[in-house]
């Protein structure tokens, strides 16, 4: 597929993917020119994920994020990638109430930011809604392991299922969202035996984010990917391709520093007037006339 012919792709090219054990490839994205970047370079799907929170909108944790916050920068993703496939997150506790909100909720993305999918944190307690969801048509992409929108409840960003018992639930919530109808499901902060075994046990394609190199593609976040953050915590499964976060800053500095010295803009960067044009303007303001 070139850049410019490619067509989007569907779950069910997710899933062929998946049996020709061809890696998919997920990347975050937040406003248009994030979208546009992944698109050009070749991403296979791009995630609105809700840690839109926390590299963008400065919080300590996705919980504040809303369905708003959401539908603002999914819109500007799809208006950034039209031939990319786009999953958005669904926000904390949009997903928790009555199965008839949680549609509401979701049919209100999907409407409005043209989503291609959704993406929801949790196993069996989310399961009516997972499958109202696709009942509605809807494609639903599960998210096991470390869900930050529990991160309260884990006492911090920790790894998650290092023991028996979690290890066997996140196992049987994986296998149970599959049997709901998900399509994918996305796998956090795991250890990297279980991510493959999550992987082996399943037919639909898993998505890891530090859950081994097993899993049927990988995610990261945009900002993470390219070194960008300035404040939250990098995770042991990121892996830094470079250092755009450093380069903002010099090219600031350096901006700054001429403006200051008043170096720019220099002639290269100016608009001209004819002469004689300028020379009757201050003329007339020189007679005090209306300019
Ligand atoms: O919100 C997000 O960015 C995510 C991914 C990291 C999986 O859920």
């Amino acid at each position: 597929m070139t850049e410019l012919s490619r067509t989007k792709h569907t779950t069910l090219s997710l899933q062929a993917m998946r049996e020709r054990k061809e890696s998919i490839v997920m990347v975050t994205a937040y406003d248009a020119t994030q979208a546009a970047h992944a698109e050009a370079a070749g991403v296979d799907v791009i995630l609105v994920g809700d840690s839109l929170g926390m590299v963008v909108l400065g919080y300590d944790t996705t919980i504040p994020v809303t369905i708003n916050d959401m539908l603002h920068h999914a819109k500007a993703v799809r208006r950034g990638a039209k031939n990319t496939m786009v999953l958005v997150d669904m926000p904390f506790a949009s997903y928790h109430q009555s199965v008839a909100d949680t549609v509401r909720n979701a049919s209100k993305i999907m409407q409005e930011a043209y989503a291609d999918g959704l993406k929801l944190e949790g196993g069996s307690e989310i399961l009516p809604h997972v499958q109202a969801l696709v009942q509605a048509g809807i494609p639903i992409c599960g998210h096991l392991g470390l869900t930050p929108q529990s991160v309260l409840q884990f006492g911090g960003f920790r790894v998650q299922a290092k023991e028996m018992d979690a290890a066997q639930k996140l196992l049987d919530d994986a296998l149970q969202l599959q049997q709901a109808g998900a399509f994918m499901v996305v796998l956090e902060c795991i250890p990297s035996a279980l991510g493959a075994l999550v992987t082996e046990s399943l037919d639909i394609p898993t998505i890891g984010i530090g859950a081994g190199e097993n899993c049927s593609g990988q995610v990261l976040v945009y900002h993470d990917v390219l070194g960008l953050g300035m404040h939250h915590r990098r995770p042991k499964f990121v892996k830094k391709y470079a250092t755009l976060g450093d380069s903002a800053i010099s090219a600031l500095t350096k901006y700054k520093d001429e403006v200051k010295r008043r170096e720019f803009p220099n002639p290269d960067y100016r608009y001209d007037i004819a002469a004689d044009a300028i020379s009757k303007l201050s003329n007339r303001a020189g007679k005090g006339e209306n300019l």
